[in-house]
């Protein structure tokens, strides 16, 4: 049994948050709790600091302490095996939403699901699932939001490509209120994406809140790297490429580098 116990735990919304000082990661304990009991859905575990804070394709997620929202929410959607990955870019639409109406600002989604300002990167997610039966049974989406860290506080491998919100706002945010703003569009998104069981509703404010269309970009395909032009996003959430060669590829999922940011 893993050695974290919460310090609080509070209702916002259909969400339990239960906060915890420092963890591993929050993907990780909520997973470990999922192996070993019923985690009820919109459970959500939110820790102040992660000394293993795990990324996409198995990068270190930096999470210092008192700087981020480090959460991670548990739902169980049911849903087939094909459609998991479009709850990942319904979620980077909620965070957006929840970012933009709390400060005003305007963030966008690079595909598949980062949050950024600029050229610079604000938010990650990364949606991990129990499967059976080819079913979705549950997923850990877990979100990562740089909140009151400044410039020069990132690590220095980091200090280029990151942002927070306290560095496009210039002034600092209550992590609370940020994970709550959050949360609130993602119980909306959420939903609307049960009902319709599909992408295709969110398509068009994902298209006109994009980091990515228009742009050359260079992706893992068919274990090759193909690069081209990224010109759309079908119903279904997958990125369509033109290659330099004229054909055009569908990319279900993939870590997107972008060649040019103009
Ligand atoms: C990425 O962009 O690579 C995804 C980053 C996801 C980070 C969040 S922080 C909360 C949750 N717990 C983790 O260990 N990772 C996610």
């Amino acid at each position: 049994m893993e050695p974290y116990s919460h310090d609080t735990v509070r209702a916002a919304g259909p969400f339990q948050i239960f906060q915890f000082g420092t963890v591993h990661s929050t993907n990780t304990l909520a997973l470990e709790r999922l192996q070993s009991m019923d985690v009820p859905e919109f459970t959500v575990f939110l820790a102040d600091r992660q000394t293993e804070g795990r990324g996409r394709q198995g990068k270190h997620w930096d999470s210092p302490k008192a700087a981020g929202v480090w959460m991670s929410i548990v739902v169980h959607p049911y849903l087939p095996l094909s459609v998991a990955s479009q709850l990942t870019l319904v979620t980077a639409i909620a965070v957006r939403r929840g970012l933009a109406h709390l400060t005003g600002s305007s963030p966008n989604i690079k595909w598949p699901n980062d949050i950024f300002y600029g050229n610079r990167k604000v938010c990650g997610i990364l949606t991990e699932t129990t499967v059976r039966e080819k079913q979705v049974k549950s997923a850990v989406i877990g979100i990562g939001v740089n909140v009151n860290i400044l410039p020069n506080e990132f690590p220095s491998y980091l200090q280029k490509t990151s942002t927070s919100l306290l560095a496009v706002t210039g002034k600092e945010w209550d992590r609370d209120r940020v994970a709550d703003a959050i949360l609130k569009e993602f119980a909306d998104c959420y939903r609307q994406f049960l009902t319709e069981r599909s992408f295709a509703k969110f398509r068009q404010e994902w298209e006109t809140f994009n980091h990515t269309l228009g742009k050359t970009v260079q992706v893992n395909y068919n274990h090759a790297q193909i690069s081209g032009v990224a010109t759309g996003i079908d119903p279904d959430g997958c990125l369509i490429i033109q290659k330099n060669d004229g054909e055009t590829i569908r990319i279900h999922s993939g870590e997107l580098q972008m060649l040019t940011s103009s």
